[in-house]
């Protein structure tokens, strides 16, 4: 029987996705994490992958099963992450989703620390790798597509641009999330699509859509972007 067969608009391309938060150890038992709950990567990954695509999604830690036909590498923190993007490059399209903790405890306890006279323990924080900025600034095996995120309480146009030069990628994924649009955690996403063309950027804005309508629509937008050389 006949039917007629999905367009594979990704066929032969390979593309790496982060998602979900990233947990950096304080001692044994503590840690500090983002809220994320990994649905918006994890659906790219699926939609990437529908599109055929080989596709290689490196999670931090969430309640979510692998997509089918996706190659799953769970990590917990920052400077696994980055360990795991740079091993599984190169790439043709680099998709970072991830909410990765910007800061971890300098000195990680060995031993569960200890309610005590002293008082609640200082904890020092070190700043973790920046894995997308890292990644968008490689001479040599930098994915030809490089995509960020930028999730924003305030001033989201003005900040995604900024994060864009200054992270040194190709697209920025800019959505609200300010606690007035209910959108944390929730299945449902605004975003703006900021494209950086050498020094001119284009925006486009997309309507209110499901993160699954979402991933659908941004893979399309990366198959366009690579059937059409720039
Ligand atoms: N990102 C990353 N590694 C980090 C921090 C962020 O790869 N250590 C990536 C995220 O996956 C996202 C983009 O960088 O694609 C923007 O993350 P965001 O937290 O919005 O940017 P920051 O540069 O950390 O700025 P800030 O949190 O201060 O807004
Ligand atoms: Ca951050």
């Amino acid at each position: 029987l006949w039917r007629p067969q999905p367009p594979k608009p990704l066929l032969g391309k390979r593309v790496l996705i982060t998602a979900g938060p990233t947990h950096e150890p304080i001692d044994p038992v503590r840690y500090i994490a983002n809220r994320s709950s990994g649905k918006q990567g994890y659906a790219i990954a699926a939609a990437a992958a529908a599109a055929g695509a080989e596709v290689v999604l490196i999670s931090g830690p969430v309640e979510l099963r692998a997509p089918a036909g996706v190659d799953l590498t769970r990590v917990e923190s920052a400077r696994e992450m980055l360990a795991a993007v740079q091993s599984a490059l190169p790439a043709d399209v680099a998709i970072f989703a991830a909410a990765v903790a910007d800061w971890r405890v300098a000195a990680e306890g060995e031993q569960k620390l200890k309610k005590g006279a002293g008082g609640p323990p200082p904890l020092q924080l070190t700043e973790n790798p920046d894995i997308l900025a890292t990644i968008s600034k490689l001479t040599e095996g930098r994915p030809p597509l490089v995509v960020g995120f930028a999730a924003e309480t305030e001033n989201l146009i003005d900040n995604a641009n900024a994060k864009l030069a200054r992270k040194g990628c190709d697209w920025i994924v800019a959505n609200d999330v300010s606690p007035a649009t209910g959108v944390m955690g929730g299945d449902r996403n605004t975003v703006h699509l900021l494209m950086r063309h050498g020094e001119a950027t284009d925006l486009e804005s997309w309507p209110l859509m499901t993160k699954d309508e979402v991933a659908t629509a941004l893979v399309a937008r990366i198959a366009q972007a690579m059937a059409v050389p720039a």
